[in-house]
């Protein structure tokens, strides 16, 4: 893939380098420009994931990912969505093998979270990591809470999610008591700690390092 490494010093463009269990290098990183050639690299990814994770990811069965599915999961609004890809080196390449994001709701308050990751690449902590890395930016942004819904049987995410705090709470769906086609779904809700910002933190660190003092 030719997304390409650019150091950022913001935290919100903060880029995590690791390596997997099997050794391979990756990055976890917000959404970089799109390339011509990436959005169909990342077609053909998602129409090689297994339909159990197709449909633990998307509630349905879809059998193919069309250029324009593509293209709108790929645009975001960076004022309201916020996009972390996990990129695995290949050689001077690099392959998307998941990611997460967040999109905030109306209410200014809130945003709603999701996950996904390659068949292979699952139950190796990834999840916890970008999980992690959405709950901290949409503190930073000043959002009040996360929440997401989750399929009944997907054992994985509720775990990992009540590990990192969230709850399951009855969704406004299923008050409705016709609702029988969410019946297999919960919603989970976690509140989040506003990230106080210090700007002194930040002129003290420009000054430390102008003077060489750090
Ligand atoms: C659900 C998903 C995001 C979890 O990410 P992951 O990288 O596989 O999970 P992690 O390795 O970070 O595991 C975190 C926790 O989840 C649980 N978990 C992970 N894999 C598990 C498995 N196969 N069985 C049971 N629990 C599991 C464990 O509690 C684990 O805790 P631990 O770190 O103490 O072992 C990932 O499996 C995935 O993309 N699944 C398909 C799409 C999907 O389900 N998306 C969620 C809907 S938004």
């Amino acid at each position: 893939m030719s997304w390409h490494i650019t150091p950022s010093t913001s935290r919100a463009g903060r880029i995590d380098h690791w390596r997997a269990l099997d050794g391979s290098r990756l990055e976890m990183r917000p959404l970089p420009p799109l390339q011509p050639g990436d959005e169909e690299r990342v077609r053909v990814w998602f129409n090689g994931l297994s339909p159990e994770t197709r449909r633990n990811r998307f509630f349905g069965t879809i059998s193919e990912f069309t250029d324009s599915a593509i293209h709108e999961l790929l645009t975001i609004d960076p004022t309201r969505d916020y996009l972390l890809v996990v990129l695995r080196r290949e050689g001077d390449q690099q392959q998307p093998i998941g990611g997460g994001r967040f999109v905030h709701d109306d209410d200014g308050e809130s945003a709603s979270f999701s996950l996904l990751l390659g068949d292979s690449w699952q139950g190796q902590g990834i999840g916890r990591r970008l999980l992690k890395a959405l709950l901290r930016e949409a503190s930073r942004r000043g959002l009040h809470r996360m929440h997401g819904d989750v399929l009944t049987d997907n054992l994985p995410m509720r775990r990992l999610a009540h590990s990192l705090g969230f709850e399951a709470v009855e969704s406004p769906a299923d008050a409705d008591a016709d609702a029988d086609a969410d019946a297999d779904v919960i919603h989970l809700v976690r509140n989040l700690r506003r990230t106080r910002f210090l700007p002194w933190r930040g002129a003290r660190r420009n000054f430390m390092r102008k003077y060489s003092l750090s």
